[in-house]
């Protein structure tokens, strides 16, 4: 885990609220248990989870370290400042917890000793990626443009593998849930533009990067091919 990496995302919260894919809901059900009430959103950022948790009826905390990240969050929920290594939370006071593209920039073992605290008896913890279906044409290329690491291909290396490091809480359930997004060139760009990997860079380098995926992207209105990568477990 990078930290500059991991705490970089404030600096296009803009483009990261308008670009991002949401999750699909079948998937946010998959990761929250049956009954649940109160689920904590972990690393919310600027509410994608969030705001799709609410949507199926669930009351949702969303904890979220950046301001300019968490400004985004859907009202309907309650926005904390806090970190998954310590989250501002009570013990046993929520039926979930779900963390959406995030787990990989947390601590494991500090953040899976928070999520046993604050989670209840048989709750879950959920993790979600969205992976770019880079399977050929323009998402190809341009995932190899950028390195991008959540692509399909990659899908099943360790990095991103919640079982490492985490085995304590197995046997892990795991669904692969493929979307699509509506878009057009200029919503890939600010998507692109909205990537750790791309926000680092120099100045220079990240326009010359952005003008090559413009480049590489089909003109009009087309769908991104996205899949969710599901995984639960149960409190042990
Ligand atoms: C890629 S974004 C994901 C945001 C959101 N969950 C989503 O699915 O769109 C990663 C988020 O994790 C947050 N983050 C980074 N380190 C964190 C930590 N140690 N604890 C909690 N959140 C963290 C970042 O500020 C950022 O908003």
């Amino acid at each position: 885990m990078d930290p500059r990496r991991a705490r970089s995302f404030g600096a296009v919260a803009d483009a990261y609220a308008l670009a991002r894919p949401t999750y699909p809901p079948e998937a946010l059900r998959f990761v929250v248990p049956p009954g649940a009430g109160r689920v904590l959103d972990l690393g919310a950022g600027t509410g994608k989870v969030t705001t799709g948790l609410l949507d199926l009826g669930l009351e949702v905390v969303a904890v979220e370290p950046d301001d300019a990240m968490r400004a985004h969050v859907d009202t309907r929920a309650v926005p904390l400042a806090g970190t998954a290594e310590q989250v501002p939370l009570p013990d046993r006071s929520v039926d979930a917890v779900v963390a959406g593209q995030a787990w990989h920039w947390f601590d494991t073992a500090e953040a899976l000793a928070e999520v046993g605290r604050v989670l209840r008896p048989g709750g879950t913890l959920g993790l979600l990626w969205n992976v770019l279906d880079d399977s050929g044409g323009w998402a190809l290329e341009v995932a190899e443009m950028l390195g991008l690491e959540d692509r399909l291909s990659l899908v099943d290396r360790a990095a991103t593998s919640p079982a490492v490091g985490c085995e304590v809480w197995r046997p892990w359930s795991r669904q692969l849930f493929p979307h699509w997004q509506a878009a057009d060139p200029d919503l890939v760009v600010a998507n692109m533009a909205s990537r750790s990997v791309v926000i680092v860079q120099e100045a220079e380098q990240r326009l010359a990067l952005l003008r090559s995926v413009r480049a590489a992207v089909p003109e009009g209105r087309f769908k991104v091919p996205w899949v969710c990568d599901a995984w639960r477990a149960s409190v042990p």
